[in-house]
Order: C-alpha cells, then sequence, then structure tokens
C-alpha cells in the first residue's frame, strides 16, 4: 500500500520514518509546499530503509499520491512554549483548506489520516471538505495519550505495558479524559490489580499519572521545541492497522453523531480500525465523573470548532 505524507516537517518526517522501519507500507511518498525539504526527508528516511526493509521512500507534488491507500495530513505549523492546541486553530484550518482538494483529487480512494494540531478540529475540517463519509477520515487523537498512559501506569505497577489496557479519550489536548474506570490489567481491574501487587493507585499516584500524560507535550515542547517521535509512531500504528485490516481497537478521532448528550462532535473514543478506515466505536462503561469531564471535552470541542465542522 502507497502512504502519502502531506507535510514534510517533524511529524510528517517521523510518521515516514516510523512506517519504513515498521513496514507498514509498500511505498511512502512525502509531499510539501517546499519540494526541496520533502525530497530531503525522502532521501534521508530512504537511507534508513536498507537496514530495516524494502520501503519505498520519495517525494512529489500532489499527483504523485495517485494510488495511495492512506494520505496523512501533518500539514501545518506545531505549536509553540506554552501555547494550546486550540489556538493553533485558525493557522492550520487556513493551510488545510487547500490541502485537502488536492489530495481528494490526486488520490480519490485513499483513507485520510490526520495529525495536524488542533487535531479533532481539523479532522472534522478534512471531513466536511473531503465529503468522505466520517470512518475514512481519522485523527490520530488520543492515540499517543492513550500510549503516554498505558506507558506511565505500566511503569508504576512494574507489568508490561502490553497487559495494560486503558485508554484516554475525548479531545487530544487539555481536556481529554483519563478513563481510569475501565482500566484493566490483563483481565484484572487496574485498582484491583495494583493493591494485588503492592502499588496501589493512591490519590498522588493518580494525580502524578494524570499530570504527566496531560501536559506531556508542554514538557516536551519545553525541552525540545516540538513533538514528533511519539506522534509518528502512533500514526505508523493507524497505517499499519488499515493496510492489514486489522480491526484493531485505537483510540483515534472521528466525527461521532452523539457523545453524553453532545450532538456531531469530533473526538476520540476506543474505534475499531481496519481496512475500511473506523468501522465501530466500542466504548466501556466508564464512571460518572469520567462520562461528565467526556461531556465537557466534547462541548469545548464543539464551542471552538463552530462554523468549521
Ligand atoms: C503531542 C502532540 C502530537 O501530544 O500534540 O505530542
Amino acid at each position: 500500500m502507497k502512504v502519502g505524507i502531506v507535510g514534510a516537517g517533524l511529524v510528517g518526517s517521523a510518521a515516514g520514518y516510523a512506517i519504513a522501519l515498521l513496514g507498514a507500507a509498500s511505498d511512502v511518498v512525502f509531499v510539501d509546499r517546499n519540494p526541496a525539504l520533502a525530497l530531503a526527508q525522502a532521501e534521508d528516511v530512504a537511507h534508513a530503509v536498507p537496514f530495516v526493509g524494502s520501503c519505498r521512500v520519495s517525494a512529489g507534488d500532489y499527483a504523485a499520491l495517485s494510488g495511495a491507500g492512506v494520505v496523512i495530513l501533518a500539514a501545518g505549523v506545531p505549536q509553540k512554549p506554552g501555547e494550546s492546541r486550540l489556538s493553533l486553530l485558525s493557522r492550520n484550518a487556513e493551510v488545510f483548506a487547500d490541502v485537502i482538494a488536492q489530495v481528494r483529487a490526486a488520490a480519490p480512494e485513499a483513507l485520510l489520516v490526520v495529525a495536524s494540531n488542533p487535531v479533532d478540529i481539523m479532522t472534522g475540517v478534512a471531513q466536511r471538505c473531503s465529503g468522505l463519509e466520517a470512518g475514512r477520515v481519522i485523527g490520530s487523537g488520543t492515540i499517543l495519550d492513550t500510549a503516554r498512559f498505558r506507558s506511565m501506569v505500566s511503569d508504576h505497577l512494574g507489568v508490561a505495558v502490553q497487559s495494560i489496557h486503558a485508554a484516554v479519550l475525548g479531545e487530544h489536548g487539555d481536556s481529554e479524559v483519563l478513563a481510569w474506570s475501565s482500566a484493566h490489567v490483563g483481565g484484572e481491574p487496574l485498582d484491583l490489580c495494583a493493591r494485588e501487587l503492592g502499588t496501589p493507585i493512591t490519590a498522588e499516584v493518580r494525580a502524578r499519572i494524570d499530570e504527566g500524560v496531560r501536559r506531556a507535550a508542554y514538557r516536551i515542547i519545553d525541552g525540545k521545541g516540538a513533538t514528533w517521535y511519539g506522534i509518528g509512531a502512533g500514526l505508523a500504528r493507524i497505517v499499519q492497522a488499515i493496510r492489514d485490516d486489522q480491526r484493531a481497537v485505537l483510540t483515534v478521532s472521528v466525527r461521532t453523531p452523539h457523545v453524553e448528550g453532545i450532538e456531531d462532535v469530533v473526538l476520540s473514543l476506543p474505534r475499531v480500525v481496519g481496512a475500511s478506515g473506523v468501522s465501530a466505536t466500542v466504548l466501556p462503561d466508564i464512571a460518572a465523573d469520567e462520562r461528565a469531564a467526556l461531556r465537557r471535552s466534547a462541548e469545548i470541542l464543539k464551542e471552538t470548532a463552530g462554523s468549521l465542522w
């Protein structure tokens, strides 16, 4: 499967690199309004391929996206230190306006995977502009937050992250919801397992992990100016689920008819992801306070998006 990546900046190039290393596509094509950057990223990633596999990596204009099964939209400007994701909105919405039409013309069959922040708003913009059905326009959403949540719980318990089943819901941003109440370790509820392991989830532990997940991007941006490896791997994971029709459950952002009483909102819930995109939502029962926080997150996104959706 060919994967196009529009936006060859830090996030787009990290996604291309992760896709090549994972062997998640036969071809990766970088497109950028700065052709020299696209070509340089393509060459650099292509030089990694001989060590790991056989992905063909190239750069081109929008026409080079022809035949792509997935096009990743990573065009736009990154957060500045201390800047919230929602404040990026006007700058990135303008960038998107002229990208979507060209992508659709070049690759009408492609699923769209949106990375540009504020990713939930931008996913709604992409879905509206593209006219594609909701499940074929997938925002990376909280896939990275869920990974951060699971890895912090894994570190606390001393249990492999693959055995930690936990999700972050709602906005990929300040209003996101860590669904503690539905978290499990193996098949056992998290709280019970943590007590049995002698590493209880106290109020202090919960606050530390919540802060660690919610503020991760701000910390990293303060230290190195942007984040890219985590989101790059998250985008590659989505591509893998599509390419292999895995029907994997991933917390990603798509337009959703009803969330906690809020109509027509784009945010992350656990979704079944396969070759056709998102085919189902599998939200477990969560505690009343988490449901209220999810409603609040949906309200914030809806109010912020306004007429953009
Ligand atoms: C982060 C960016 C991708 O959370 O929003 O690292």
